[in-house]
């Protein structure tokens, strides 16, 4: 049965752990314990030596989605997804130029930031200023908060104020129409899962029957209740490819579908899930390179042969519909 904050009958379930779930005095010492062991990371030679190594890592995969719905006047549209930043651990303005340089080299049409741009502190956010001026995509760029952007600042307020005035669109629970030579798409986002309050039928709200929509969250488990609704294609981070991984696992699950990175899918539904551009408490990343995938949308019926190619790990995401883990 739908309830009024999932339409498709399936309510995404909160995050659960240490670092999730009320703000009580005892979580947020944790919280800045762990931000203190990164900031000395970051100061010692060697945190920065890594850091190095992890930034000189960082790769841009070329990948595609392909649906009938998508119309022909917007075959062929490029999106930037840019996640995890976490500026000001290791990235600075200079860092975050020479990578911004990268993203306007690669012409994305639509820039998307999938959350956590700062890291432990609200005042990272002033190291954007100078790199968002570099981006300058046809379709505009667009935001969701992350924990992070929710977590380090007394609300998000300011956080979106400073987006806003430089030209970046904040989606919180909103979305808008692109539109080009007959063509639409729908570009949406909602809250973090986290520490917002994610409202996907505001976040729809406008949609047209049938149109091809694309949905940012920062948390991948939204999945669960975004491909109950016919959207074609989520963009998440948060995990960071689980950041370091053993035997192809990561010992720290982020996501209780196991959402880690990469494709999944469940029916007509996709869901990516990027590894982010930073790190977080450990300057480390092994075998969860830093990434940015800039995905094309194509016009026309996927076929087996097509959707084996579309991602680096496929896999069918196992949730049977109408089931719940709230
Ligand atoms: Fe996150």
């Amino acid at each position: 049965m739908s309830t009024p904050n999932s339409p498709g009958g399936r309510h995404a379930p909160k995050p659960r752990g240490p670092l999730s779930g009320r703000r009580t005095p005892l979580r947020r010492a944790f919280a800045e314990t762990l931000a203190n062991v990164n900031r000395v990371l970051d100061w010692l030679p060697i945190g920065r030596w890594l850091h190095r190594r992890i930034r000189r890592s960082l790769v841009m995969p070329e990948l595609q989605l392909q649906s009938k719905q998508i119309g022909k006047g917007l075959d062929g549209l490029r999106i930037a997804f840019v996640s995890d930043v976490h500026a000001g651990s290791f990235l600075d303005e200079n860092d975050l130029c020479e990578i911004f340089g990268r993203i306007a080299d690669a012409r994305p049409d639509l820039v998307l930031f999938g959350g956590d741009l700062v890291n432990t502190r609200e005042r990272e956010l002033l190291l954007f200023r100078k790199p968002l001026q570099m981006l300058r995509p046809r379709y505009g760029m667009f935001a969701v908060p992350g924990n992070h952007d929710h977590f380090w600042g007394p609300d998000i307020g300011l956080w979106t104020a400073f987006l806003q005035d430089q030209g970046v669109t904040v989606l919180l629970n909103q979305g808008q129409r692109i539109e080009h030579d007959g063509a639409s798409l729908w570009l949406c986002g909602v809250d973090d899962l986290t520490e917002g309050q994610p409202d996907l039928p505001r976040a729809l709200a406008g949609r047209r029957h049938g149109e091809p929509t694309v949905l940012l969250s920062h948390h991948p488990d939204f999945f669960f209740e975004a491909a109950a609704v016919d959207i074609n294609l989520t963009l998440a981070g948060h995990t960071h490819g689980g950041q370091i991984r053993v035997r192809g696992k990561a010992p720290l699950h982020h996501s209780r579908f196991g959402y880690e990175q990469g494709w999944f899918r469940e029916n007509d539904c996709c869901l990516y899930v990027g590894r982010g551009v930073g790190v977080t408490v450990l300057p480390i990343r092994i075998d969860a390179p830093p990434e940015i995938p800039m995905i094309t949308l194509r016009s026309g019926v996927p076929t087996s042969a097509h959707l084996g190619a579309i991602g680096e790990a496929s896999y069918a995401a196992d949730v049977p519909a109408g089931s719940s883990l709230g």
